[in-house]
């Protein structure tokens, strides 16, 4: 059953809890996690759970719960939901306050649904996804994963209205990376990927890939790479934790490759699937 929770009491999930003077609901003023669950088991929860610990360092979020103390929550939550193949979204905001810029003196609120997931659908899988090139209209620090996604959701709505699943984002003629993913291109059997800076989130399915080219023997170089250089790149891929890999076969309508899901990203996908398996065990 999907569940919410906030501030240490589990709700339903359509009871519209959110108080009107609400930070995160005012401001965008907070942080979160989408976390990954299989067979009821977390998937990279520490990795998570320090990147939501930056990202409130980020903020200047005064958190006084510990790494141990969010996991206990997740896994609570998880088997409260009694789902098994679902996504935990953890949220914390600055709290509940009378609306002013400078940061109140209340306690910050913490916030999860727990939900099934919503599979990538089938056919994407297996041939192939289209993207679209956007400009990359987001702030200086991409590094926090920030409550303030409105430039990422009309990126994304513009490639919906393409007929597109992603929207890939450049500065000047760089590439960062997508929406809701870290992108990835391969060129003569090696994988690149656009460098840990402030202008990316720092993926756990990222983090994943790199441990999966160790594993296969696949180098992998991060490096920063151009959206020409991406036309002319052998494979394209982008990651995330709900979809996984997802192979981009068409980008602004020019055919990526051989037009189909490329050798090393099924290889890749083959390998995040036995960690995944690994986990289930
Ligand atoms: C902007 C951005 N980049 C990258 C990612 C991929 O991160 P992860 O693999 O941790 O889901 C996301 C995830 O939603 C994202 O929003």
């Amino acid at each position: 059953m999907s569940i919410g929770y906030i501030n240490g009491k589990y709700i339903p999930l359509n009871e519209r809890a959110i108080p009107l003077e609400e930070r995160g609901y005012q401001f965008g003023d907070g942080i979160y996690e989408v976390i990954r669950v299989y067979n009821g088991k977390p998937f990279m929860l520490n990795e998570h759970l320090e990147r939501l610990i930056k990202s409130g360092n980020g903020i200047k979020l005064k958190i006084q719960q510990s790494i141990e103390e969010f996991r206990s929550l997740v896994n609570e939550a998880i088997a409260k939901s009694g789902l098994a193949d679902c996504c935990v979204y953890l949220q914390i905001t600055r709290g509940i306050s009378a609306r002013n810029h400078l940061f109140p003196d209340v306690p910050i609120s913490i916030s999860m649904t727990v939900k099934p997931v919503v599979p990538l659908q089938k056919s994407i899988r297996e041939k192939g996804a289209a993207a679209i090139i956007h400009e990359d209209e987001r702030w200086a620090n991409c590094y926090i994963k920030s409550l303030n996604l409105l430039p990422n959701v009309l990126a994304r709505q513009t490639a919906f209205e393409k007929g597109c699943f992603e929207a890939i984002l450049v500065r000047g003629a760089m590439v960062t990376e997508g929406t809701s993913s870290n992108v990835f291109i391969v060129k003569q059997g090696k994988v690149y990927t656009t460098p840990l800076s402030r202008n990316i989130l720092a993926g756990i399915t990222r983090m994943a890939v790199k441990k999966s080219c160790k594993e296969v023997s696949v180098e992998i170089i991060e490096q920063a790479f151009s959206k020409e250089e991406l036309f002319q790149a052998d494979e394209v891929f982008i990651t995330n934790t709900t979809s996984e890999i997802v192979p981009i076969v068409k980008v602004d309508g020019q055919i990526i490759g051989n037009g189909l899901p490329g050798e090393y990203t099924l290889k890749l996908y083959h390998k995040l699937q036995q960690f995944v398996a690994d986990l289930k065990e």
